[in-house]
């Protein structure tokens, strides 16, 4: 099925799979016969059969989990509902998150800080928490942990309005405790077999939901933008590979690894590292 084997009859759970970078990712790890269990919320049941039925027409294993990630007890049983249908879960890719407050910081109330956070951080902790005795006990595990530049505070001036910057803020703190945990982690796994990384697009990869920012931002910064591909590449990478203790972003990899960038069938190569999404076909 693939040119790189390794992860053949492994389990991956991936949060935010009905769409954008979630959905690339779910379908480029069964492109490697991963079998998958992906989640979203009510929200996007459509869009979790629409991505099980393209994992499965392309041959590979999926089942789909509506769970609200904001709700602690709803998410509490994920790993166990998804062990139960294909097996112990090997690799958890954290990827669901909400960008639902823009208020700027210093007016952004606590309700909208809970709920950011509760999405972007607490339910990715929790997850990798329900993943890990099994992941210890088997020797081997894979935690990929989706983020943003909005970790960082962007350069001073930033080439866009204060206020986008501003409300920001919040998402980029709730990345930045993600990124921290992340690194946590890694060292306290150090020698178990299990290996955890976060990884962000260079600046803005081009899912669904960011497509108009992503149109935008390639007028003046065309580099700014890239394939969900190349984030699909990059995760499939760490996972399939030995580094751990990562923050990185999806160029990165694919040039640290001097990978070319695979279609989602994880067969057909389309480009490299410095490889741009391209809108002149639509
Ligand atoms: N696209 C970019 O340029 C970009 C840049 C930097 C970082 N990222 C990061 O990359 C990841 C994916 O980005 P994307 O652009 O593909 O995002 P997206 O299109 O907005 O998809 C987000 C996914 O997360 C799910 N989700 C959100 N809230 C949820 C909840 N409460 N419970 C369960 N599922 C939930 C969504 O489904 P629902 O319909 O259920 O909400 C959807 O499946 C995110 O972590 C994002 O922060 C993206």
């Amino acid at each position: 099925m693939s040119e790189h084997p390794g992860l053949e009859g492994r389990v991956a759970l991936v949060t935010g799979a009905s769409r954008g970078i979630g959905r690339a990712i779910a379908l480029r790890l069964a492109a490697h016969g991963v079998a998958l269990a992906v989640t979203a919320s009510a929200r996007s049941r459509e869009g979790l059969r629409e991505t099980c039925a393209l994992i499965e027409r392309a041959g590979g294993r999926a089942v789909l989990l509506v769970t609200d990630l904001a709700e602690e007890q709803a998410r509490a049983g994920l790993v166990a509902q998804a062990a139960a249908q294909l097996g112990p879960v090997d690799i958890v890719v954290n990827n669901a998150a909400t960008i639902t407050a823009y208020a700027p910081p210093g007016k952004i109330d606590l309700p909208a800080r809970r709920g950011m956070f509760e999405v972007n951080f607490q339910a990715p902790v929790d997850l990798i928490q329900q993943a890990l005795p099994g992941m210890r006990t088997r020797g081997w595990g894979r935690i990929l942990n989706i983020s943003s530049e909005m970790a960082q505070q962007p350069p001073i001036p930033y080439p866009g309005p204060a206020k986008f910057v501003h409300a920001l803020t919040l998402y980029g703190a709730s990345k930045a405790a993600l990124d921290r945990y992340t690194l946590g982690l890694a060292a306290e796994l150090q020698g178990s077999g299990v290996q955890a990384n976060a990884l962000a697009p260079y600046k803005i990869a081009r899912s669904e939901s960011a497509e108009a920012v992503a149109r935008q931002a390639a007028l003046a910064h065309p580099d700014w933008v890239e394939p969900v591909e190349m984030m699909a590449e990059a995760a499939y990478l760490l996972i399939a590979g030995t580094l751990s203790g990562l923050v990185v972003k999806s160029r990165e990899v694919l040039q640290m690894m001097q990978a070319p960038l695979h279609a989602l069938d994880g067969w057909t190569v389309i480009g490299d590292a410095t490889t741009l999404a391209d809108f002149s076909a639509d």
